[in-house]
């Protein structure tokens, strides 16, 4: 059932689940939201903004002819490149060899600062509800670029020792984006993934997760979901009872009332 929002909001909510570090879930966690989202009937714009191009071959692994580089670069219309997944789930692509994105970010973006804005704008002009972008494992301008313009950034880590040292760098380069584009950024949520609580060490440092100030939500270790990208299938096609799924519905049960309550 599509237009959950208020009649009169044509709102998009634009999120992100992004952290520097490499190999924690962001790709994994971006795509599942994704789809549970357009379960629920929301119309969800999943955008890969990663040149590993990790969520194209998951979610789309057929063929396509142009991906979000020309959208930047405006040789395409927006329309041109957005693929539709199923009836409210559409994925704009980045091809992975031959791609335009990097080079994009590293010499056109100072020029075109406001290009993603532009890019969300004219998604919500076509009624998504949900933007989910999914970023490389780094801070450089691209990354900048695309946080500086979200309204909520959900950071995902996995249980070890670095993990907190990677929120605090997270934090401090956050509010170098927030000056930069004189706004706050929501950023209030923890992802702990690929827990499994029969570790030891996991639970010690699910610990110290939890003694910071954010609300935490957790993801069990689930070769399900390794599984499922194999086949290019989202978890929910691939295993209905994988016991990953009740975590990413509480999550999201979280995350739509407060986007219904803002
Ligand atoms: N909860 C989980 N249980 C089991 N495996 C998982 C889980 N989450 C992610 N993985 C696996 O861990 C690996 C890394 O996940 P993913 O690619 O989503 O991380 P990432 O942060 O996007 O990586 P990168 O930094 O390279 O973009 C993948 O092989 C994925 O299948
Ligand atoms: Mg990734």
């Amino acid at each position: 059932m599509p237009g959950k929002f208020p009649a009169d909001s044509l709102k998009m909510y634009k999120l992100c689940f992004h952290i520097q570090k490499g190999g924690v879930g962001k790709t994994t966690i971006s795509c599942t939201i994704a789809h549970a989202l357009a379960r629920r009937g929301f119309r969800v714009a999943l955008i890969d903004c990663d040149p590993q191009g990790n969520a194209t071959s998951w979610v789309y692994p057929g063929d396509m002819n142009y991906d979000i580089a020309d959208v930047l670069l405006g040789t395409q219309p927006l329309k041109n490149v957005l693929l539709p997944v199923n009836d409210t789930l559409s994925f704009l692509p980045v091809f992975s060899v031959g791609g335009q994105l990097r080079e994009w970010a590293e010499s056109k973006l100072a020029k075109d600062p406001r290009a993603f804005e532009f890019l969300l704008s004219d998604l919500s002009k076509m009624d998504f509800e949900y933007a989910i972008l999914d970023c490389s494992p780094a801070f450089t301008l691209l990354e900048r670029a695309i946080v500086g313009v979200v309204d909520e950034v959900i950071n995902p880590i996995t249980p070890e020792y670095f993990g907190v040292d990677g929120i605090e760098i997270f934090t401090s380069i956050l509010e170098e984006v927030e000056h930069a584009n004189r706004r706050k950024i929501r950023n209030n949520k923890i992802v702990l993934n690929m827990l499994n609580k029969s570790f030891v060490r996991h639970k010690v440092f699910a610990e110290a997760f939890y003694k910071l100030n954010y609300q935490l939500f957790t993801i069990p270790q689930d070769s399900k979901l390794a599984e499922c990208q194999a086949v290019q299938k989202s978890i929910y096609e691939y295993e209905p009872k994988a016991r990953c799924i009740p975590e990413f519905e509480a999550l999201i049960d979280v995350l739509v009332s407060e986007v219904r309550n803002a």
